[in-house]
């Protein structure tokens, strides 16, 4: 046997054609952008939809036929039978979540025979949940003593600092940061694969419950939890054994699927003003949400992404702590939420709303190579009298279009507002970009041309039918 053909033994050939297609739905913004929707309608022209960033932090939501489902860790392509739905070896799982997932996807009668996790994406556990809560409630109680009494974050949930320094994140609480952090000090890390070796799994587990009991300890302001090895260690085989799903090497099921001919399109999580790396740091989330993100997160190489479709809602909405800058604190930002139902879908805080920040969407296109944008909620803007979309920030005086994606420097950002007139048209059965109302049409144009980038597709609604494909 010749060195070549030992490489082609698993049937994977050395320069195999690779003909299929690959697609990526990515956040042009913190998150909640609505791609759980364009997901859901692109997965029909796709074979496999993979999932390869974060965790149950997100909330996806596809509206079919009125019905709502709400998904966190399941790839939102799961409403399409016959489909592979993949969490890639990027993304953390808690376990008993997705059992409680899968149960309830299951109960409304959807078949989830197409669910596979990588065995190498790592596993979520309780004293990641534990710890998550701890710092948080640690660092809002420093915040909170170096603050004068009685100054409060002007939005229930926008916490943070507008001086930097110590603030919390105002996370999820879902464990997805000392997961990750688990992941890159490698010791305490348990992976998906360790759930066909149960020995193993036992022993990692000691060895991680003695030493996060040490350094929880130490964390917690109160008499501090215990977390005992034997309990967490039944509780995920129990949960990983009623799944009944499989776990194999995704990456090299991902790319037997593309020799095959097959298209695969790749959901990311969160947003790309959350990315570890290029958003607004500290108060991100702690994996890589971008479009890069697919070739660590799931083992696609760079030139072989194709597509890579960017997510934006018509105004913007931030949860948890961090800068934004076209934040809105009056009735105009509750007439959005309440219009635009902007309360989160994994946690239920009311969101924070602004303006559309369109210095943010154009650092977020090109750090994507967004091919296209599909645009959310724009029925949500009927009914203003004017409706305004930042593009400058003025920074220390000095007028800017470049994004700063320092989260402390960005605090001091004043927006810089074009101004459009409203429309009040009802948009919602609107099909066509002819239905739309000219001011919506004009504010629509705008954004494609300040960005460069063409909007493919404009969600006038949460179901399926209510969209606009711009030809
Ligand atoms: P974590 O991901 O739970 O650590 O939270 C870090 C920050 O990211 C917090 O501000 C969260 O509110 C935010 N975040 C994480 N995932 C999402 C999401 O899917 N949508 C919106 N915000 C998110």
């Amino acid at each position: 046997m010749t060195g070549s053909e030992r490489f082609t033994e698993s049937g994977h050939s050395a320069h195999p054609p690779r003909t299929g297609r690959t697609s990526a739905v990515i956040g042009l913004q913190w998150g909640d952008e609505g791609k759980g929707k364009f997901v859901d309608l692109l997965a029909s022209g796709h074979d496999a939809i993979v999932r390869y960033n974060g965790g149950a932090n997100a909330g996806h939501s596809v509206v079919i036929k009125g019905e709502r489902f709400s998904l966190h860790l399941v790839p939102s392509g799961i409403m399409h039978p016959g489909k592979r739905s993949i969490i890639a070896n990027g993304v953390v799982v808690s376990l008993p979540t997705l059992l409680q997932e899968v149960t309830t996807l299951r109960g409304r009668g959807v078949d989830v025979s197409g669910l596979v996790l990588s065995d190498r994406a790592h596993l979520v556990l309780p004293y990641h949940r534990g710890e998550d809560a701890l710092r948080e409630d640690l660092l809002k109680a420093l915040r909170l003593a170096a603050k004068p009494a009685g100054e409060a974050p002007a939005v229930s949930g926008a916490g943070g600092n507008p001086g930097g320094g110590v603030s919390e994140i105002g996370t999820t609480k879902r464990g997805i940061g000392p997961t990750y952090a688990d992941k890159i000090q490698r010791a305490t890390a348990i992976r998906v694969g360790d759930l066909a070796r149960p020995d193993v799994l036992r022993q990692k587990l000691e060895l991680a419950c003695s030493i996060k009991n040490a350094t929880l300890a130490g964390l917690s302001q109160g008499e501090p939890v215990r977390f005992d090895p034997s309990a967490i260690l039944a509780e995920t085989l129990d949960a990983w054994g009623k799944l009944g799903c499989g776990a194999c090497d995704t990456t090299y099921l991902i790319h037997e699927l593309l020799d095959a001919g097959k298209g695969v399109l790749f959901e990311g999580a969160n947003g790309s003003l959350l990315d570890v790396d290029h958003g607004t740091y500290p108060f991100v989330t702690s994996s890589t949400c971008i479009a890069a993100g697919v070739g660590v997160g799931a083992g696609l190489p760079p030139q072989r992404l194709g597509q890579v479709i960017g997510v934006m809602k018509a105004y913007s909405t931030r949860v948890g702590s961090g800068p934004m800058p076209t934040e809105l604190l009056d009735s105009t930002g509750e007439r959005i939420r309440q219009r635009g139902r902007e309360f989160g879908t994994t946690t239920g805080r009311p969101r924070r709303v602004g303006w559309l920040d369109l210095v943010a969407v154009r650092y977020s296109a090109m750090i994507n190579g967004a091919s296209s944008i599909a645009m959310t909620m724009l029925d949500v803007l009927s009914g203003l009298d004017q409706v305004h979309i930042c593009t400058a920030y003025e920074i220390a005086g000095e007028r800017t279009t470049r994004f700063q994606p320092d989260g402390e420097l960005l605090q001091n950002a004043r927006p810089v507002y074009t101004t459009f007139p409203g429309f009040s048209e009802d948009i919602a059965t609107a099909r066509r970009v002819t239905d739309l109302p000219a001011p919506a049409r004009r504010y629509v144009e705008f954004i494609q041309e300040t960005v460069g980038v063409r909007i493919g597709m404009i969600s006038v609604g949460p179901d399926r039918e209510q969209t606009i494909e711009v030809p």
